[in-house]
């Protein structure tokens, strides 16, 4: 690639860190990546990737001459002007986003005028000023990611914008990032750091906004016979709404959305702003993860004594984070009502291990349906669509399929006896309600 390269530094090799730092990489820049994980820092200069996302080991290892790992800071700022921050925002009790690593960070810079920290970790509006006040020289840039777990290497390498905010003084940095970012094409959208961090939680409170208003009309449309896919169909190809985000189901989970969202309801309400929209999105969210209980209640009666299989265990398919994965509220909402609750996950068990400690782990789709008197689709991962119904509704003691994603074909299902509900589909009548 003909183009200049730059030292960089990125603190946090999570997701959104590792995957910076490998692409950068392949882009030809040298890369220092820190973490305060010693044990994830070894497995990486050992070219292993500690969690599953496609296509990344691969950039590792071709890559591996210019990622340099370390636990210390201070080799990248040795290094590197450029320091992309990527370390967790998790959410804290009151719904603030914790922003204990991001001080830690900003505790181990030198405020000595030759370095930018550029903010890749969503953090709230403000954030960028707040440091600027306690580290005057040193550069800030907001540059959030919007990379999505599945295809992040993908999103990385392909970005449909690049958002640099940088106030006056800074301008420097954020071009140095623009000429980093160049390469990859994307709208370059430059504004300021309040804005750049508006965008980040905007962005993401829409599409959840857009999650939960297409569920609630999957709700009525359960109620007036239609059916939520046939709608949202006719709904996205009117250009002003498009058709992503528009699939209906047991709602959202994952890294991203519930954090930012609270966290942006907490930064409106810190202002003394109620944001109602966002207080009605989010708890239409937790409700619709509830609902399919009701749906296997109208079916079996109590759960008490039942044996229901999850299909699928982290937030979404081609990832193994469970981090808010709509399995964990179910399989507590079903062992609370007293059933036992069997999981199986093509690559999320070991993480979901411990988070689920009295789930049964299983094998295979036929392990955990064996004699199960239900099955409930949590993630959409393809092996569940190319599966032998037929042979798997034989093996349950009773072939009752709840499809959270509305991912499987409905008619084939009840061609195989199964009685199957998606959600804001009509119901059906099969063998499964006869029990
Ligand atoms: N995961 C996503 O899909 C995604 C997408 C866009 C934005 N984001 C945002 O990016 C940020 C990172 O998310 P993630 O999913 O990569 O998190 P992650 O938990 O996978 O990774 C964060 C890493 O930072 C490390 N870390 C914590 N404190 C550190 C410190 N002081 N110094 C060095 N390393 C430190 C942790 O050990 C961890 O490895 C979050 O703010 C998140 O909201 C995430």
């Amino acid at each position: 690639m003909n183009q200049k390269t730059e030292p960089i530094g990125v603190i946090g090799a999570g997701w959104v860190g590792l995957v910076t730092a490998t692409c950068f990489a392949e882009l030809g820049h040298s890369v220092v990546a820190v973490d305060v994980d010693a044990d994830k820092i070894a497995e990486l200069r050992a070219g292993e990737v500690p969690f599953h996302e496609p296509k990344i080991d691969e950039l590792l290892s071709r890559n591996a001459e210019r990622l340099t790992f370390t636990t210390e800071i201070a080799d990248a700022l040795e290094e590197a002007r450029l320091l992309f921050v990527c370390v967790d925002t998790p959410p804290t009790y009151s719904g603030d986003a914790d922003l204990s690593r991001v001080q830690a960070v900003v505790g181990e810079v030198r405020d000595d005028g030759e370095h930018a920290l550029v903010m890749k970790s969503t953090v709230p509006a403000g954030t960028g000023a707040a440091i600027k006040r306690e580290l005057s020289d040193i550069a800030y840039v907001s540059c959030p990611e919007f990379l999505k777990e599945g295809s992040a290497i993908d999103d990385f390498l392909h970005p449909e914008r690049v958002v640099i905010g940088a106030d006056p003084g800074d301008e420097w940095a954020a071009d140095a990032v623009a000429a980093v970012y160049e390469p990859l094409g994307g709208e370059m959208v430059r504004t300021d750091v309040a804005s750049a961090e508006m965008i980040k939680l905007a962005s993401n409170a829409f599409l959840a906004t857009k999650i939960s208003f297409i569920n609630e009309i999957a709700n009525v449309s359960e109620e007036v016979g239609a059916d939520v896919t046939e709608v949202a169909r006719g709904m996205g190809l009117d250009q002003r709404i498009g058709s992503s985000f528009l699939k209906a189901g047991i709602g959202y989970g994952g890294s991203c959305f519930p954090k930012d969202l609270k966290s942006l309801k907490q930064l409106a309400g810190n202002t003394g702003y109620h944001f109602q929209l966002l207080t009605a999105v989010i708890e239409v969210n937790e409700l619709q993860k509830r609902r399919v209980l009701k749906k296997l209640e109208k079916h079996l009666g109590s759960l008490a004594g039942r044996t229901v299989a999850l299909l699928g265990l982290a937030f979404k398919p081609d990832t193994d984070d469970m981090r808010e994965a709509s399995s964990l509220v179910l399989a507590s909402r079903l062992q609370g009502e007293g059933a036992t609750v069997r999981g199986y996950d093509p690559v999320a068990e070991e993480s979901a291990r411990e988070l689920l400690p009295d789930v049964v782990f299983c094998e295979s789709v036929a392990e955990a349906l064996d004699g199960a008197d239900a099955a409930i689709l949590v993630t959409e991962w393809p092996e569940f669509a190319e599966a032998d119904w037929v042979s798997l509704g034989d093996r349950m003691a009773n072939p009752l399929l709840i499809d959270g994603r509305n991912f499987l074909d409905a008619a084939a299902l009840r061609d195989a006896g199964f009685t199957y509900e998606g959600i804001g589909r009509a119901s059906s009548t099969g063998r499964g309600a006869q029990v």
